[in-house]
């Protein structure tokens, strides 16, 4: 296959739903059940950091049981094939990568970090479960937290600025399992639009992005990627 043209995938939370990770928003979800603003901002953090890191505990071990789906698959399968692929996530899950995704650009962290409250300094935790309490920087004393961005946080700054570049170069763009409100990541889907991309969206239902898509894929992203990506690949 030629290099064809340059394919770059936004990923949310619906990609995940199929392997049974739980998605935020929607029947079943976590903002359905949780408050954000009890469990995942700063403030949050500093007022009850124990119920904080019990949460994500409890997201790990439910993360830890799932496996990635076709979906993960067929990305880390157009990574392999494609040389100027490039994936951005949304999702802390890390189940790209466990599919054999290598280059994905982390948007809002990843859940398998923690990160020193003081210094910034960052550990790869795979502990499951967790201890119950937050643990102490080996360096400085100060508290562990996951390594995520929570709202009312700044992106990370290269994550941001690579993703923002895919974006504006990407020749097909496509919007997979993400409800798309959720800024400044849903912009990047306006921005490729922008820029000349073709937005393939695949979700099971509409969302606000659906309107700037040039084609939907409607249905479990864990059929419909596989099968665009067989299309794709038998392009003339
Ligand atoms: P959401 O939970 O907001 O949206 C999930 C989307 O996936 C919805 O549009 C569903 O319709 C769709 N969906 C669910 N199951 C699907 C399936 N099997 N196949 C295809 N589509 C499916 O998740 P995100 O858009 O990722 O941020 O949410 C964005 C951000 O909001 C998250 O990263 C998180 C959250 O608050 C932070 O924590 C900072």
């Amino acid at each position: 296959m030629n290099a064809g043209p340059r394919v770059v995938a936004l990923t949310g939370a619906g990609i995940s739903a199929e392997s049974g990770v739980p998605t935020f928003r929607g029947p079943g979800s976590l903002w359905e059940r949780y408050r954000p603003e009890e469990l995942a901002t700063p403030e949050a953090f500093a007022r009850d950091p124990t119920r904080v890191w019990a949460w994500y505990a409890w997201r790990r071990e439910r993360i830890a049981r799932a496996e990635p789906n076709p979906a993960h698959r067929t990305l880390a399968e157009m990574e392999a094939a494609l040389p100027s692929f490039i994936l951005i996530t949304q999702n802390v899950d890390g189940l790209h990568q466990r599919a054999g995704s290598r280059r994905v650009i982390e948007l809002h962290g990843n859940l398998w970090r923690v990160r020193c409250v003081q210094e910034g300094r960052t550990w790869e935790d795979d502990r499951v479960p967790l201890p119950e309490i937050p643990p102490r920087c080996p360096a400085c004393g100060a508290l562990l937290r996951p390594d995520v961005v929570w709202f009312g946080e700044p992106l990370p700054p290269v994550a941001w600025r690579q993703a923002l570049e895919a974006a504006q170069q990407a020749e097909i763009f496509l919007v997979i399992g993400t409800s798309g409100i959720v800024e400044p990541a849903a912009s990047l889907s306006r921005l490729a639009r922008a820029h000349g991309a073709r937005i393939i969206e695949f979700n099971i239902e509409e969302t606000p992005l659906t309107s700037l898509a040039d084609e939907v894929w409607r249905g479990p992203v864990g059929e419909t990627l596989p099968r665009w990506w067989h299309a794709f690949q038998d392009r003339p």
